[in-house]
């Protein structure tokens, strides 16, 4: 994947629509995955327990988990595909993976590459095609013990009830609805930027990206007016093309959503500040959304309450802590959600307030391989990064052994 990154971020780009610069970043992050579980592979150690009988000694293996179904969404067509496949592959499962109908072709070129590795014929698995059948022929054979899948909450939960045919472990990342909360006392030279990068990355087709926007009163203005000017500067087009910053969104209904989402804002007191409209590039089909700061959003908006998944930032203004922590906590999400202070023990307890999975302190990118990327509530469960990952796919057994 490394010697081939240039030819796998185009590939990205031509199928998923993000501008070749996110692409490149997506393919070094997707290599990073089995680089890390590689080497995590070296550590899958068990245990000697002592036991109560003096004449006993109880050992702990750890012994892979069976066959691995590894169902992947669109939005990350390389990474997602690897986050599971590097620890899966490290602790000796083999994998059946079907990637999202839109994206199909990063994942086939994962799957090219592992066979011209020599990754033995069997092991990496890709199955394209329809979803219902795919998942039906996955779901009756036991021979499939593991589900890993990213994706919505509603298909989430679907997946959960057929999976439960088989009893098979499971890992769900499922959607979320991101708070960004930004206290008087931030460094707005950080806040800023970090605010852009979070919510606009992939067009805002991101599940831990920025949804809802809270400034605290006595830095609203200045904060609303910095990021304003921040969202003018990006470039909309085709993600082909260097220096563009926000490419096309996936589909039609994308759009739809989107443009959705911001009227419904507007009938409800909202005001669009920037953006707010569809942008026409020639060969993008209508997919391009300006990016758009929509102020005076309230908790009955859909912005407010469902994910966009586009690249619309919506503002409200709050004024102490504790109504913050509870206006973020009133999502049935619980994936990642940010904040920005410079208050040390503001900044503990917050973090330990806040009801999700992954939490940004003054850190609009906390994404990396090291880390246990999860959600909690109806964000899902499982972890995947780091040498978290590798509990989704080992099984503990142990040995009562008699001396
Ligand atoms: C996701 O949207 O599910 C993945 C985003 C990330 O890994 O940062």
């Amino acid at each position: 994947m490394q010697r081939d990154a240039d030819r796998l971020a185009r590939l990205l780009t031509a199928e998923q629509g993000k501008p070749l610069a996110e692409a490149r970043g997506e393919i070094a992050y997707a290599t990073s995955f089995l680089e890390w579980a590689a080497e995590e592979g070296k550590r899958l150690n068990g245990d000697l327990v002592p036991s109560s009988s003096p004449d006993k000694r109880i050992l702990v293996l750890r012994q892979p988990v069976g066959i691995a179904a590894i169902i992947t969404p669109w939005n990350f067509p390389a990474a997602m595909v690897t986050r599971k496949l590097g620890p899966a592959l490290a602790c000796g499962c083999t994998t059946v993976i079907k990637p999202s109908e839109e994206t199909p072709l990063s994942a086939l070129a994962i799957g090219e590459l592992a066979c011209e590795a020599g990754i033995p014929p069997g092991v990496v698995n890709i199955v394209t095609g329809d979803p219902g059948a795919i998942g039906d022929a996955l779901f009756n054979d036991d021979r499939v013990r593991k589900l890993s899948f990213t994706g919505s909450t509603e298909v989430g939960r679907m997946l959960m009830s057929k999976a439960s045919k088989n009893l098979l472990r499971l890992s769900l990342e499922l959607g979320g609805h991101a708070p960004f909360i930004v206290f008087d006392d931030a460094d707005l030279n950080l806040a800023v930027p970090a605010a852009v990068a979070c919510k606009f990355r992939n067009a805002g087709q991101t599940c831990v990206c920025a949804n809802r926007f809270y400034v605290q009163a006595g830095i609203a203005d200045e904060f609303t007016a910095r990021f304003a000017e921040a969202i003018g500067t990006l470039t909309v087009g085709n993600g082909a093309d260097e220096g563009v910053d926000v490419g096309p969104l996936i589909n039609d209904a994308a759009v739809e959503k989107v443009e959705s989402h911001v009227d419904d804002a507007q009938t409800r007191g909202g005001r669009v500040i920037v953006g707010g409209h569809r942008v026409a590039v020639d060969g993008l089909a209508d997919r391009l959304y300006a990016p758009t700061l929509v102020s005076g959003m309230t908790p009955e908006m859909l912005l407010c309450r469902e994910e966009t998944f586009g690249p619309v930032a919506p503002v409200a203004m709050f004024h102490d802590e504790r109504e913050v922590i509870e206006l973020a906590n009133a999502s049935e999400y619980g994936l990642a959600a940010y904040f920005f202070t410079r208050d040390a023990s503001r900044l503990m307890r917050v973090a330990e307030a806040l009801e999700y999975g992954i939490i940004g302190a003054n850190d609009g990118a906390p994404s990396t391989v090291q880390a246990p990327f999860g959600g909690l509530k109806h964000s899902g469960f499982g972890r995947e990064g780091g040498s978290y990952a590798m509990h989704e796919y080992t099984e503990i057994k142990y040995v009562s052994w008699r001396l």
